[in-house]
């Protein structure tokens, strides 16, 4: 399986590249039609969501972005504990 790279553009879209498949909410797959890159809007104005349409050039989205360390992910809450069965 080939690899897929995501770049999150400076003031642009999200570029995705390689081996993937995108999903609507309902776990409908989009027919990219062989595209191995696309570019998915992240600014709210393209015309053809999810995808970039170049709406953001017009809209003057501005969102800089550089990599950095997340911090990390909170713990899960542990399910409580069943109840216990009554003593005899
Ligand atoms: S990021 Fe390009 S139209 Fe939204």
């Amino acid at each position: 399986m080939a690899a897929t790279k995501i770049t999150v553009k400076s003031d642009g879209s999200i570029r995705v590249e390689g081996d993937f498949t995108i999903y609507d909410q309902d776990g409908n797959a989009f027919d990219l039609a062989g595209r191995t890159a696309i570019s998915l809007c992240r600014c709210g104005h393209s015309q053809n969501k999810p995808f970039c349409d170049s709406s953001h050039k017009r809209a003057g989205f501005q969102s800089e972005i550089h990599a950095r360390r997340l911090d990390p992910p909170a713990p899960v809450p542990l399910a409580p504990a069943p109840p216990k069965p009554p003593s005899t």
